[in-house]
């Protein structure tokens, strides 16, 4: 894969592709044009499935707040990290995944090359100012085989990209509203992290930076 190469958007205008590792790009502006029906889905699903902070094993809570679509999300509690088809806290299923969100999710992965993805599982972050995810790899997952694609919405961020070892050194990439990070094969299992969220306000999110992440989850 070339360093930069171009892709094209769903009206076909051009799009820059940044490759950033061994099977990992950033695809940049590529849900510009959708964002604002993105931000409206997220939304609707936050209506029924409120973001809320979860506990990780060790009993602190999380700073990004999190809510999931589609037929399982991904779960954090005192016993650990899983997916489950199950809201904890509502009892019910998660939202199913919006038509926008899977055309976007498979429309990217294509433009970075790993044809077919279909996501079953959307895990929606949202930072405020401070907020961050620390290094960790994507590994709940039951099929290593398909892509991460991460949607970028919001306010940016500092994306932190390593190795396949958390002691490998992490470079940073910003991330803007409306781009799409896009990791599989040899960079699927790569630790990544977001840098604390600097303040700001967004025209169309607000003080906020919501992260969409499509998984092939169970
Ligand atoms: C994550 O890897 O869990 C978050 C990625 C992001 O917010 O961009
Ligand atoms: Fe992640």
């Amino acid at each position: 894969m070339p360093d930069l190469f171009d892709a094209i958007r769903s009206d076909h205008s051009e799009i820059i592709a940044e490759t950033i590792a061994d099977g990992a790009v950033i695809l940049h502006g590529f849900a510009l044009d959708v964002a604002a029906e993105l931000l409206a889905a997220v939304d609707a699903i936050a209506a029924q499935a409120p973001f809320r902070h979860m506990l990780v094993p060790s009993g602190h809570s999380m700073s990004v707040a999190i809510t999931n679509c589609g037929s399982a999300g991904w779960v954090s509690d005192r016993k650990g990290y899983r997916y489950d088809r199950i809201d904890p806290d509502s009892g019910r299923p998660w939202p199913s995944l919006p038509a926008c969100f899977l055309d976007l999710a498979l429309r990217a992965a294509d433009a970075a090359g790993y044809g077919g993805f279909v996501p079953d599982a959307c895990l929606i972050n949202c930072y405020v100012p401070g907020a961050r995810v620390s290094l960790h790899q994507d590994k709940n997952e039951r099929d290593f085989s398909a892509p991460i694609v991460s949607v970028s919405l919001g306010l940016p961020a500092t994306f932190l990209f390593g190795g396949l070892r958390r002691t490998d050194r992490a470079a940073r990439f910003r991330l803007s509203h409306g781009d799409v990070a896009v990791w599989g094969a040899a960079s699927r299992m790569a630790f990544h992290g977001i840098a604390p969220l600097k303040p700001g306000a967004h025209v169309l999110a607000g003080e906020r930076r919501i992260n969409l992440t499509f998984r092939k989850a169970i």
